[in-house]
Parts: structure tokens; C-alpha cells; sequence
């Protein structure tokens, strides 16, 4: 196992007010109800956000709760890295947007699409920045507003989003702390871009730009293979925990507590079981957000830290999937 370099210094959580039950789909004219959802994807409800509310907007509110509870402010911030499959504009990255937002003039800002593994791949992008010596404390923000690409005339897939985001203060773990210090035990990062077209947006972007067409055959918004992309999930998944754990040298017994990807409680299940943790042992929020993409592991470690189920001493493990296809674990000791 190696010595940490970094280690999560303070998280935050940005989430829209606004809640959307399985029961509001039935306003939209959609043929789909609670039992179905609920039954194969463990959704109850999701956060969608409001007029004026921003990928921005919720990437901001969650960053000023991690730097709060880091005792880190604006100005001490070296560099920025938010995850993002829905970024306000397409030109700049809406991590300068959120550095503007929040006075941190010494950082360097830039979105990462890594879609829903892209939290624990900015966390990896933060801890070899932070190892490198480029920089002393990180900012990594994963920020997804998937209402404003989903196709909501789609059952199969506009049930399955929500909007939100998470964030997390990374510094450097102190060279001289005892002999079990706190920080990042292991990271793991893959991807297989030869299955892209499972879980894509088509149209919209430079190659087939926004058009009347485009807006017409609703090309821009995400399509989905589900059933090709659980198997992937759940695979890739397992892949993740076997690394993670090989390279901390751990067995899932030594997991306090396990994170995933909140997408399906199924492919959650899987998970876990795979990786010998037990389902007590695993933080699930999906019933409450849906799958809020690259937010979704941020969220559920800033809940579980809130409600004191991660606590100084504690082994955690995050583990994510996502369009790409990406995949990625960490191991972190709090
Ligand atoms: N309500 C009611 N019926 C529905 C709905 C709905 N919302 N959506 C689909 N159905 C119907 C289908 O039309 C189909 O009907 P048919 O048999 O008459 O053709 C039937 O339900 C079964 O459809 P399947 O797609 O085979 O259902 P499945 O059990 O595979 O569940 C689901 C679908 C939930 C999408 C599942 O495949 C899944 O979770 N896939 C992974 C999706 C995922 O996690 N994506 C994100 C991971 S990566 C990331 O986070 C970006």
C-alpha cells in the first residue's frame, strides 16, 4: 500500500429544491409508473433544477460548503477541476465559470468528461497535481444538470437522471503524519472507447452541429442502450473494486465503507456482492436522486460524512462507471 500524497480535506453538496416523485411522470404523457421504476432501478424521485439554476450555480453552492468545512478560502485554491457532461456553454469550461464565481484567481480551471467516473477521475487529476508539487490544495467539483439533455419524451431513459452536485477540498497529506496517515490509498482509471455508441449524444457537438434537423429528430439529447450498458456496469464495476483493492492491498473486509456510482441499485448490488462488502456497508442514495452522472459519488461521500458514516480513521472506497465507457475506483482513508 502506498503512503498517501493527498487527502479529502472537506466536501460539499449543491442540490436543486426542487423534486420530481415516479408519480410527476404521468403529468408528462409518459406510459410508466411508480412500480416499474421503482422496482428495476430503485428511483423513488430526483432533483431538477429551476429556472436560473446553473450547472454553475450548484457546482458553486457545493463548492463553498467544501471549502468551509476544509478551512480553505478562494484565494488559497491552486487549481479547479470539474466534471461535467452538461456544461453551461460549450466555450469556455464551466470551471472558470464557477472560478469567477468564486473569486479564485490563483487557480487554474478546467472541465474534465469523464461523464458519471469523472468525480474520481478529477480526484486522480487532483492527487497527481498535488504529488507533482503543481499544486498545494484542489478544488474538484463533479456538476450535472442532466435535465437539459435527456429526451423527456423517452421513458427508457429520462426517468433514470437528476440534476446536482458535489465537491471536495483535496490537499496535500502531511509528510511527517504518523504511520497511518489519512489520504488516497489507491486509484484506478479505464476506459473503452470502442463502446461509445452505447450511451451517447449523437448530434449537437462539432462534427453534426445544432441544426433545425438536429432539433427536430432530438438527436442532441442522450441515448442509451440499457441493457447493453448494465452488463458493461456491472462488469466494469467489478473490474474497478478487484484493482482498487489489489493495489491498496485490501480485501473487501477492510472496506468501512463503499460509494458507488448511484445509478440502478441493482448494479449496485452487484457491486458490492462482487466485492465481498456487505450491503450495511454501502451508502445508497439513488432512491432519492436518480442518477445525478458525474455528481453522484460526490453527493453520496458529502451525505455520508455529514451523517458521521464516515468518520477520522475510516476505509472508504468510490467506485463508478459512465458513458465513454469510463471506469474508476479509489480507496481513501479518512
Ligand atoms: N416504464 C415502463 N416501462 C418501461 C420503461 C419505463 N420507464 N422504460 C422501458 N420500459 C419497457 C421497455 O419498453 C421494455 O418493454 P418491452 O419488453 O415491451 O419492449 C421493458 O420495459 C423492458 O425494457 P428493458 O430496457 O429490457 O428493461 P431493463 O430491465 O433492462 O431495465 C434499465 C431498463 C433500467 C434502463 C436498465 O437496462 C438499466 O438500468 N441499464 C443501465 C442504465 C444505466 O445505469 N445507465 C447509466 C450508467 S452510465 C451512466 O451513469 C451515464
Amino acid at each position: 500500500m502506498k503512503r498517501p500524497l493527498a487527502y479529502i480535506a472537506g466536501t460539499g453538496r449543491g442540490i436543486p429544491a426542487k423534486v420530481m416523485t415516479n408519480q410527476d411522470f404521468a403529468a408528462l404523457g409518459l406510459e410508466t409508473n411508480d412500480e416499474w421504476i421503482v422496482e428495476r432501478t430503485g428511483i423513488r424521485e430526483r432533483h431538477i433544477t429551476a429556472e436560473g439554476e446553473t450547472t454553475c450555480s450548484m457546482a458553486a453552492t457545493a463548492s463553498r460548503q467544501a471549502m468551509e468545512r476544509a478551512g480553505v478560502t478562494a484565494g488559497e485554491i491552486d487549481a479547479i477541476v470539474l466534471s461535467t457532461a452538461t456544461p453551461d456553454r460549450l466555450l469556455p469550461a464551466t470551471a472558470v465559470d464557477l472560478q469567477a464565481e468564486l473569486g479564485a484567481s490563483r487557480a487554474a480551471a478546467f472541465d474534465i468528461g469523464a461523464a458519471c467516473a469523472g468525480f474520481i477521475f478529477a480526484a486522480s487529476v487532483a492527487e497527481g497535481l498535488i504529488a507533482t508539487g503543481t499544486a498545494e490544495t484542489v478544488l474538484i467539483v463533479g456538476a450535472e444538470r442532466m435535465s437539459s439533455i435527456i429526451d423527456w419524451t423517452d421513458r427508457a431513459t429520462c426517468v433514470l437522471f437528476g440534476d446536482g452536485a458535489g465537491a471536495a477540498v483535496m490537499k496535500r497529506t502531511n509528510p511527517s503524519a504518523g504511520p497511518h496517515p489519512k489520504g488516497v490509498l489507491a486509484t484506478y482509471m479505464r476506459s473503452d472507447g470502442t463502446l461509445a455508441d452505447l450511451l451517447y449524444r449523437p448530434a449537437g457537438g462539432a462534427t453534426i452541429p445544432f441544426s433545425a434537423q438536429v432539433l427536430a429528430d432530438r438527436s442532441h439529447l442522450v441515448k442509451m442502450a440499457g441493457r447493453e450498458v448494465f452488463k458493461h456496469a456491472v462488469r466494469s464495476m467489478a473490474d474497478a473494486t478487484d484493482r482498487a483493492l489489489d493495489l491498496a492491498k485490501l480485501t473487501g473486509k477492510d472496506i468501512d465503507l463503499l460509494i458507488p456510482h448511484q445509478a440502478n441499485v441493482r448494479i449496485i448490488e452487484a457491486t458490492a456482492k462482487h466485492a465481498n462488502v456487505s450491503m450495511d456497508k454501502v451508502y445508497v442514495n439513488v432512491d432519492r436522486y436518480g442518477n445525478t452522472s458525474s455528481a453522484s459519488v460526490a453527493i453520496a461521500l458529502d451525505e455520508a460524512i455529514e451523517k458521521g458514516v464516515i468518520t477520522e480513521g475510516k476505509t472508504v472506497m468510490l467506485v463508478a462507471f459512465g458513458a465513454g465507457f469510463t471506469w474508476a475506483s479509489m480507496i481513501v482513508r479518512f
